[in-house]
């Protein structure tokens, strides 16, 4: 084989294996939806839990940030809306929550579904 082809050959295959490296990377990085399992979202496993993760530490107790308590079914239900609307903004939107951070994709669909399923108490 003539070593230009060689080389050729060298170039295309080691194209190959980058692509490979990258595309691994990629979703490593950035979760496919499909990985998120919307099936089953429930208040107390699902929805609670990210509120607490995320948001109690500013939204809870006597002087809450924006004067919005989200510390149990009743308050985090009745504000849903508002709740989905801010943390689907983009990140550097000033209403954007929580401030400066952004909540996976698969966070922020589990609290649309939650939404769209009419905000459910899962322990009634
Ligand atoms: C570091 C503190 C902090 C964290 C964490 C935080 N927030 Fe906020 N939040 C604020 C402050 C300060 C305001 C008031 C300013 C404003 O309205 O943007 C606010 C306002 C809001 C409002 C508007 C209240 C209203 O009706 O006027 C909503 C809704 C909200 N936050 C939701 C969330 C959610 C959901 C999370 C978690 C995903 C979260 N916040 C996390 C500080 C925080």
């Amino acid at each position: 084989m003539k070593s230009g082809i060689k080389f050729l050959i060298l170039i295309f295959m080691s194209g190959l294996l980058m692509s490979g490296c990258y595309y691994d990377n990629e979703e490593e990085l950035y979760p496919a939806p499909d990985d998120c399992d919307t099936t089953a979202v429930s208040f107390a496993t699902d929805v609670q839990p990210i509120i607490n993760d995320n948001c109690i530490s500013c939204h809870s107790g006597n002087t809450p940030s924006g004067n919005l308590r989200l510390e149990n079914y009743s308050q985090i239900s009745a504000n849903a809306n508002n709740i989905y609307s801010r943390i689907s903004l983009p990140v550097t939107d000033v209403n954007h929550m929580p401030p400066g951070i952004q909540l996976d994709d698969c966070i922020i669909l589990k609290i649309k579904t939650w939404l769209d399923n009419g905000t459910p108490d899962n322990k009634k």
